[in-house]
């Protein structure tokens, strides 16, 4: 029997690539950049699996170019890149890679909160510029305390809860905010459910932790924002889309806020005109919340082990999409 092909939409970790090579005829996308549509429909034409990013778009068009296609195994915990709905209905299954960067998100979350609270990132471009003219002043570069704070934390998966332990060993209040009560998680951290614009009014530090669906779209936006202290800061390594970008580099301007930082953007690569770069109080970085070399190997041999699986007749572990076996039968 012939070995089904796969197509890799880009090179990743070679952890997952050599248990793929066992079992599959690999085809890998050689660039750094990702392939067009075209060349991504050309591509996986002839491909039983395909490993993708949240940066490659799959949907209704790319489906339909793959008759053969059966499984589709993200590399990433999000995957509002993919119509899953539509490979349901095709019966496609879709995996992803929960878990395994649980921590490493959450230590990426806490740095870019400490990072802006403190001006890190400021702090360094200050003495690198040649602007530490004075060796020390009282009021030099003033920041916000992180211990004993409030943050606040909307959506309190797996991500979000293990912010909230970091922010335990900062003796924080925590707060969050949750379709359904946790009460292990409130068990173990101290932390209180409150109301969205409850938890916006009194938190110090405000930390994104949803996925992006039709509800968390724009959730925080020109109103949301006008309910957080002047002292408060924005954290969202969730995804861009779930602020409202103009509205909080108003309100960034304004002062209305302390500040933000952002790992995730409306567009991704963010162009170098985003108003908000302008700002000394916005902390960036280029969606790299869970790239440590460890978790993103572990990723790599995820996906490995989800077409690994599916090829061998059992459910893969991490499907997101157990309806498409029912639908099609
Ligand atoms: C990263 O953003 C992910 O969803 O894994
Ligand atoms: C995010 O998707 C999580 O696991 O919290």
């Amino acid at each position: 029997m012939s070995k089904p092909k796969v197509f890799v939409t880009r090179e990743i970790p070679q952890a997952g690539l050599q248990v793929l090579s066992q079992h599959f005829n690999v085809e890998v996308w050689p660039h750094y950049a990702p392939p067009t549509k075209t060349q991504l429909v050309e591509k996986i034409s002839d491909c039983e699996a395909m490993i993708s990013l949240l940066s490659d778009k799959i949907d209704a068009e790319v489906f339909a170019a793959a008759p053969k296609l059966k499984i589709i195994a993200q590399y990433a915990v999000g995957y509002d890149n993919i119509d899953v709905q539509e490979a349901s209905r095709r019966n496609i299954r879709v995996t992803n890679t929960p878990e395994v960067l649980t921590d490493s998100s959450a230590d990426f979350a806490f740095a870019q909160l400490m990072a802006v609270a403190r001006r890190v990132v400021e702090a360094d471009r200050y003495v690198r510029n040649g602007q530490w003219q004075v060796a020390w002043h009282p009021s030099m570069m003033l920041g916000y305390d992180i211990h004993a704070a409030t943050i606040g934390i909307i959506g309190a998966g797996r991500i979000g809860q293990a912010v909230a332990r970091r922010a335990q060993g900062f003796s924080m209040k925590i707060l969050y905010y949750s379709s359904s009560a946790k009460s292990e998680f409130e068990r173990k951290t101290g932390a209180q459910r409150v109301e969205l614009d409850t938890l916006l009014r009194e938190a110090d530090f405000v930390s994104l932790h949803v996925p992006l669906t039709a509800s968390t779209r724009n959730l925080i936006n020109a109103e949301k924002l006008a309910l957080m202290k002047r002292t408060a800061f924005l954290i969202n390594n969730s995804r861009g889309p779930v602020v409202d970008e103009k509205a909080l580099y108003e309100a960034l301007k304004a002062g209305n806020i302390a500040g933000a930082a952002l790992d995730v953007f409306a567009g991704e690569p963010t162009p170098a005109d985003n108003p908000l770069l302008t700002l000394d109080n916005v902390v960036v970085a280029p969606h790299i919340s869970s790239a440590s070399h460890a978790t993103r190997a572990r990723m790599a041999e995820m996906v490995a082990e989800n077409l690994v699986a599916f090829f061998a007749g059992k459910e893969p572990p991490d499907l997101i999409n157990p309806e498409a076996f029912k639908l099609n039968k």
